[in-house]
């Protein structure tokens, strides 16, 4: 056979042969065309996808709880400005699934913060924080998802798991947790007396509570470094 016939060079094809194929070639450009619009539309689907992954949580997205929103004995707030749907998902009497962006605080020292849809099924999406606050601000010492333990050396997440349906990990009072040792005076003294507010504003019974804490972190601390001893 010509070898010729194989080759598709245009200039050596008979003008018969080379309409044909200009003719082929038209849907062929379209197709191609279709698959680079498709191909678009991917990236742009991807770049939107990337930007809600980037939510950024720093230091400067914390700040004194008692400027986020009170829900019953805790506050919240939304990185996304999608407040309105936290407090919705907070106050959902049969429970719910916080938005992204949602950060939980009963302490000024713990957050959960809801990060993307898909970023760590296994937590539901919440990233766990240890922070460090004073007057000039927060610094976040631990942050992380199944693996974050609190300054006891017990895991955030082992803890709230049992939260998990309907609760979506928010333990409150009766939501399956295993209780912590802390009360709702305790954690309102906390609250009253988170310094990036300034100065406390306590009321009847913080100062013995906060007392009590102390004595507790102090024990707490005793012993976490006793058992690291052996
Ligand atoms: C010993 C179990 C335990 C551990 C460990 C623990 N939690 Fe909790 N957490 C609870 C319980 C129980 C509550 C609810 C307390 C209440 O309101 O009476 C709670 C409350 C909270 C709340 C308020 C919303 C809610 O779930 O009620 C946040 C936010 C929170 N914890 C974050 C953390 C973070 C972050 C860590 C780790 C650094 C952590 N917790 C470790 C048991 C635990």
């Amino acid at each position: 056979m010509d070898e010729k016939a194989y080759n598709m060079n245009p200039s050596n094809l008979t003008p018969r042969l080379r309409g044909v194929i200009g003719a082929a070639m038209t849907p062929l450009k379209l197709f191609a065309t279709a698959i680079t619009l498709s191909l678009g539309v991917a990236a742009v689907s991807q770049a939107a996808d990337a930007a809600v992954a980037l939510l950024k949580v720093d230091d400067a997205s914390f700040k004194c709880v008692r400027q986020m929103s009170p829900v019953r004995h805790f506050y919240v707030d939304n990185l996304l400005g999608n407040i309105n749907a936290t407090l919705a998902a907070a106050n959902a009497p049969q429970g719910a699934v916080y938005p992204a962006g949602s950060v939980v605080q009963l302490v000024p020292t713990e957050a959960m913060v809801k990060r993307e849809a898909g970023f760590s099924p296994a937590t539901g999406d919440w990233e766990f924080f240890e922070l460090a606050v004073d007057a000039q601000g927060t610094k976040i010492g631990k942050r992380g998802f199944a693996e974050v333990n609190n300054r006891f050396g017990k895991n955030c997440f082992a803890c709230h798991a049992p939260a998990r349906e309907p609760w979506d990990f928010v333990c409150e009072s009766d939501h399956g947790c295993e209780p912590i040792p802390i009360d709702h005076t305790m954690t309102g003294a906390l609250q009253r007396s988170d310094p990036r507010c300034g100065p406390a504003v306590p009321e009847a019974g913080d100062t013995m509570a906060l007392f009590k804490l102390r004595t507790m972190v102090v024990l707490g601390a005793t012993i976490g470094w006793f058992k690291s001893l052996f």
